[in-house]
């Protein structure tokens, strides 16, 4: 058998490795096509984040030499199911370690998208201060999707995988959605016109929560 990596084993722990009171983390949630990543470059620019998208993370652990989940990886992700959250739970975890920075601001893109990756994470790594909910309709996303398909790579922007990541996202991610409303813990945000105006609209809720822009 191939060694095993060594920062891919920690065992499950009880208290998070990082305090919310140094680190501040905001999961960034919404559909795929949604325009995550999109909103995440603008936050970056004027917050000072560091952004880690839980989705980068998985294709370069896919296509790193020697990783023991590689191919694991590549199967769920052209499936459009969601990766035993072990997996990603670490490769987060071994992030926010790398980039910290002294920063301590993080958004988590594409993260959690299951009940078990929320509750692991808030558990063993760090509790959230929020979710960035990014609102859109499956016709507008299916759009965005096939079109970054053209230029992307990515295995997953085609119809058949667009079609079962719509159906992942309804059925295990949107509970997520829902466990965190219940906590008061979403900023709900529509998403379905250009790119600065809905940013408008995310600079508010970034007022509205005492996030104040990075100085320049
Ligand atoms: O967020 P993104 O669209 O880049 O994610 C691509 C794929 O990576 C998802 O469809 C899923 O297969 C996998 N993924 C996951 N768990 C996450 C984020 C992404 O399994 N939290
Ligand atoms: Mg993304």
């Amino acid at each position: 058998m191939a060694p095993a990596s060594p920062r891919l084993s920690a065992p499950p722990k009880s208290t998070p490795t990082f305090s919310p009171d140094k680190t501040s983390v905001i999961f960034v949630l919404g559909g795929p096509g949604a325009g995550k990543g999109t909103q995440c470059a603008k936050l970056v620019r004027d917050y000072g984040f560091t952004h880690l998208s839980a989705g980068d993370l998985l294709r370069a652990e896919q296509d790193r030499e020697g990783s023991e989940f590689g191919d694991m990886i590549k199967e769920y992700i052209k499936d459009g199911k969601i990766v035993p959250m072990e997996v990603t739970v670490q490769l987060l975890e071994n992030a926010i370690m790398d980039k910290d920075e002294g920063r301590g601001r993080f958004l988590i893109d594409g993260f959690p998208r299951k009940m078990d990756q929320a509750v692991r994470f808030e558990e063993a790594v760090c509790p959230s201060k929020f979710t960035l909910f990014f609102d859109c309709p499956e016709d507008v996303m299916s759009e965005r999707l096939i079109n970054r398909g053209k230029t992307s790579g990515r295995t997953d922007d085609n119809a058949e995988s667009i079609k079962k990541r719509f159906k992942t996202f309804v059925e295990t991610s949107m509970p997520v959605v829902e466990y965190f409303e219940k906590q008061g813990k979403v900023v709900k945000i529509k998403a379905v016109k250009s790119p600065d105006e809905i940013y408008e609209d995310v600079k508010e809720a970034m007022v509205q929560r005492g996030i104040e822009p990075s100085a320049k």
